[in-house]
């Protein structure tokens, strides 16, 4: 199997790249670097079946039908403006990573009939509501340009696989956490939170910390991803995965710094953003492909501090 993997070079797209070498797929990765690293791919770089890597944008349709000349069986399309903050400063490059870039790795799957593994997001769910979690029925309110940009992309995959019949899979991951994942962005509260704790720093909550994340070990996220590319059934579904249990980020923060006086509030930028409970229903997953996350949140902790500390990833 040939697979190509766009944003190969982010934090979910490295973790990608392994899973699939390791499950003997030929690997092509597309990254513009805007928030990738080359270092991510460093350990993969002699890998006879890493078959290419290009630096370039899906924006940039001439650089896009180059890659595709690998004619990939499977593309896992994770190339993403993934910033909430940013899209709700400049929603213009939200619409046109997210939808065009979208519309553009669409077009060329439709030219070779790949499959198309899209990757959504649970940020275009309302909150859930006390203890009954989100499932794919759950309703929507995309609340940033960020959440529209990347329904938008999602319905129009849709439309490919009714009208053109091109197989498309729609995997929406909760609050995915990890190594190597960047400390800069909100997405990254677990990651931003054990840095500060190993630099020594005071951890910075935005709001009151009762907001809650369904958080997914990045293992979890791959293998589900790898499972739902895998299976017959999930062609044209929406499909959830998560934890299946949710933590305020002020326990969250007190879990992962026991000393309280280190936990400073600070005003939310965007509190209309914010999703007061993010809680995962993965039955869909458990019964369509039986999935179910393996890792729980103390192990992922322990797992990410030690990269952390291996890499002297830290200051
Ligand atoms: N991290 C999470 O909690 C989470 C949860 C649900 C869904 N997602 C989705 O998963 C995907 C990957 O997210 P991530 O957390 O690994 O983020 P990331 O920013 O680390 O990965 C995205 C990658 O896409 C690349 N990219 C951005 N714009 C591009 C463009 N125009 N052309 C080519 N490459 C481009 C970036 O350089 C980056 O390497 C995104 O689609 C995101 O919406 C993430």
């Amino acid at each position: 199997m040939k697979a190509l993997i766009t944003g190969g070079a982010g934090f979910i797209g490295r973790w990608l790249v392994k899973k699939l070498l390791d499950e003997n797929f030929e690997v092509w990765v597309l990254d513009n670097l805007e928030n990738g690293l080359e270092s991510n791919l460093e350990e993969f770089h002699n890998h006879p079946l890493l078959k290419g890597v290009v630096y370039e944008d899906i924006l940039n349709e001439k650089a896009l039908h180059s890659v595709f000349a690998c004619k990939p069986d499977i593309v896992y399309h994770l190339a993403a403006q993934i910033n909430v903050h940013e899209s709700l400063e400049n929603p213009c490059k939200a619409y046109e990573i997210n939808i065009k870039g979208t519309y553009n790795v669409l077009e060329e799957c439709r030219a070779i009939g790949a499959k198309v593994m899209l990757m959504g997001t649970c940020m275009v769910y309302d909150m859930a509501e006390s203890h009954k979690a989100i499932d794919e029925n759950h309703p929507l309110k995309p609340t940033s340009p960020y959440a529209g940009s990347k329904l938008s992309a999602e319905i129009l995959a849709e439309s490919y696989y009714h009208s053109y019949g091109l197989p498309v899979v729609t995997c929406r991951p909760f609050n995915t956490y990890g190594p190597y994942q960047k400390y800069n962005l909100e997405g990254g509260v677990v990651s931003i939170f054990v840095r500060q704790v190993l630099n020594g720093d005071d951890l910075t909550i935005f709001g009151d910390g009762t907001q809650t994340r369904d958080l997914l070990y990045v293992e979890d996220c791959v293998d589900f991803l790898y499972t739902a590319s895998r299976s017959e059934k999930a062609l044209g579904q929406v499909i959830n995965a998560g934890s299946g249990t949710d933590i305020a980020v002020l326990d969250l923060a007190k879990m992962i710094c026991p000393d309280a006086s280190k936990i400073r509030f600070a005003e939310h930028r965007h509190p209309q953003s914010e999703i007061p409970k993010l809680l995962c229903d993965y039955s869909k997953a458990r019964s369509l492909l039986g999935w179910e996350p393996k890792v729980d949140l103390s192990t992922g902790i322990e797992k990410l501090k030690a990269q952390l500390l291996e890499t002297c990833a830290l200051a």
